[in-house]
């Protein structure tokens, strides 16, 4: 049986692209691709680790193995805890401190080109995964980076020329934690008290193997599976004592959208977003987890009784597209988004006696507001458009080393972003009269830029939608991202700085069906 139903895109060697890269100026393409084969010897890097992409037949539901492809890792250098092998499908976990510098032999043992990209991270253009930097089946590439970011949850996953979904879908991807003095300071919980929550849908065949398939329907929306993984694993089931835990939550699927909420109505404590920790911790009713977003919860379970389950769902919501289309729910195995999906069980296994308290605050944090921005007069946009059934930034799909005069950014500035819709407008009306085509200009994007971490400065809703009201509770605003959902008719202004590094910087949707259609740009810092 054929477990994987795609037709390969031929891959374009952009060792071509050398003469065109020449003509961007301070841009050394043409001799990175040797220079990136071999370390640095003047980086002196406190950690060392091999990390190789490879087919692997891995236990993920009983019955036959799963045929994935999987990111296996070996520290050669450094402190035993910067490599957690977690089972499954998933690359290790990595777990970073600020200030350390990191050295990464990539190696490719792929059918297929593959390029790995550290999300969240801040380092410079070479070393950040575009898509240009993709190797054979065979090469190496060579990463080396300090680790600036705060202490936070990253991670990594391939970035590749029109095949970052398959790939991603196929099982490359994994987490990246980063500690630092500040949030060592306050003793969250950790070992076995924190939690990594990687969540992601998938389908089998029955003979367990990955069934990637995109309809009609879901060319639109991205894949949608009918089977929930957390860790790589299916019904997952976490044993907990009765005291507060970290647990550090990754939304890692293609397209799906996650309304995160416990099952007895317990409202969710959040202590984290992309970028790290949050200057206080936050309440809500539910939380809205788009891909890529990741967050941080503080979980107590305190005072629950032994044997008992607290589950983590997804609630139904509405406003996007999967609303609507229950008649054509068949091949999504009735899991649309306004069905409650099981994530996870968190069962109370052991009675302990005392747990440490939610700190007030956490790390401190400066709000960006319009006055910082380098020319508060001056909006970077963002317009998501469609033309010809696909997405488009800015008017334009994805091209290799392409961008425009409005995606040039000068260094070490601070920069207003607007998102928005474009022809929004239409988007309302044409919902009643031309059915199809307003559904589909009405989806959700989650919207990611690379490089520096920003902060959101206000969100506006153009649609007068009832939808939005069952997911407008679920965002957090008050901390650093790098990745934020735009609903239908949303428009959002965030603030970002794009410090130290010049070059190429991606951003895209991160519905992964969306960027390898082409929604995706760069920004040329310079
Ligand atoms: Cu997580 Cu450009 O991506
Ligand atoms: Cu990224
Ligand atoms: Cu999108």
């Amino acid at each position: 049986m054929t477990h994987f139903d795609y037709s390969r895109r031929q891959f374009l060697h952009y060792a071509a692209a050398g003469t065109l890269a020449a003509s961007l100026p301070g841009f050394i393409w043409a001799d990175t691709r040797e220079v990136r084969q071999i370390p640095n010897p003047a980086f002196k890097a406190d950690v060392e680790i091999a990390l190789t992409a490879q087919a692997a037949d891995v236990s993920i539901r009983p019955g036959p193995h799963t045929h994935v492809f999987k990111y296996h890792g070996k520290l050669l250098k450094g402190p035993q805890e910067a490599l957690t092998v977690i089972p499954g499908y998933l690359g290790p976990i990595l777990n970073f401190q600020q200030g350390q510098k990191v050295r990464i032999f990539f190696y490719n043992e792929l059918p297929e080109p593959c390029v790995t990209h550290w999300h969240g991270m801040h380092v410079p253009q070479i070393m950040d995964g575009h898509p240009m930097y993709a190797i054979r089946k065979g090469e190496q590439y060579v990463y080396e980076f300090e680790v600036k970011n705060p202490a936070g949850t990253n991670w990594y996953h391939a970035h590749t020329h029109e095949l970052t979904a398959t790939q991603v879908y196929q099982g490359l991807t994994g987490l990246i934690t980063i500690s630092d003095e500040h949030e060592q300071k306050l003793e969250l919980p950790s070992g076995e008290y924190e939690i990594p929550l990687i969540i992601q849908d998938r389908s089998f065949t029955n003979g367990n193997q990955l069934r990637y398939v995109l309809g009609m329907h879901q060319r639109m929306t991205g894949f949608l599976g009918d089977t929930l993984l957390v860790n790589g694993q299916e019904n997952s089931t976490i044993p907990v004592k009765s005291r507060a835990y970290r647990v550090r939550v990754l939304n890692g699927s293609n397209a799906r959208i996650y309304k995160l909420g416990w099952n007895d109505g317990t409202p969710m404590t959040a202590i984290g977003t992309d970028g790290g920790l949050l200057h206080r911790p936050e309440t809500l009713p539910y939380i809205m987890l788009a891909p890529a977003e990741r967050v941080e919860l503080w979980v107590d379970f305190s005072g629950r009784k032994i044997g008992s389950d607290l589950i983590l769902q997804s609630l139904p919501y509405q406003g996007s597209m999967h609303r609507g289309m229950r008649g054509m729910r068949g091949g999504m195995g009735g899991m649309g988004q306004d069905d409650t999906l099981t994530i996870a069980h968190f069962h109370i296994a052991e009675q302990v006696g005392d747990s440490p308290k939610l700190p007030t605050e956490l790390v401190p944090m400066r709000r960006l507001t319009r006055k910082d921005a380098s020319n508060p007069d001056k909006i970077v946009p963002i317009a998501i458009g469609m033309r010809h059934m696909a997405f488009q930034l800015n008017g334009r799909t994805f091209d290799m080393l392409n961008y425009q005069a409005a995606e040039k950014i000068p260094v070490n500035t601070i920069q207003r972003i607007r998102i928005f819709h474009e022809n929004r407008g239409m988007g309302r009306g044409m919902r009643g009269g031309m059915g199809g085509m307003g559904m589909m200009m009405s989806q959700p994007h989650p919207i990611h830029l690379h490089g520096q971490q920003f902060q959101i400065v206000s969100r506006r809703q153009n649609n007068r939608d009832e939808g939005y009201d069952s997911v407008k509770e679920g965002f957090i605003d008050s901390g650093w991202k790098d990745t934020v959902l735009v609903m239908p008719g949303e428009e959002v202004e965030i603030i970002k700085p794009f410090n130290d590094y010049t070059g190429l910087f991606l951003y895209h949707c991160h519905n992964l069906e969306h960027e390898d259609m082409g929604m995706m740009r760069n920004f040329f810092v310079s």
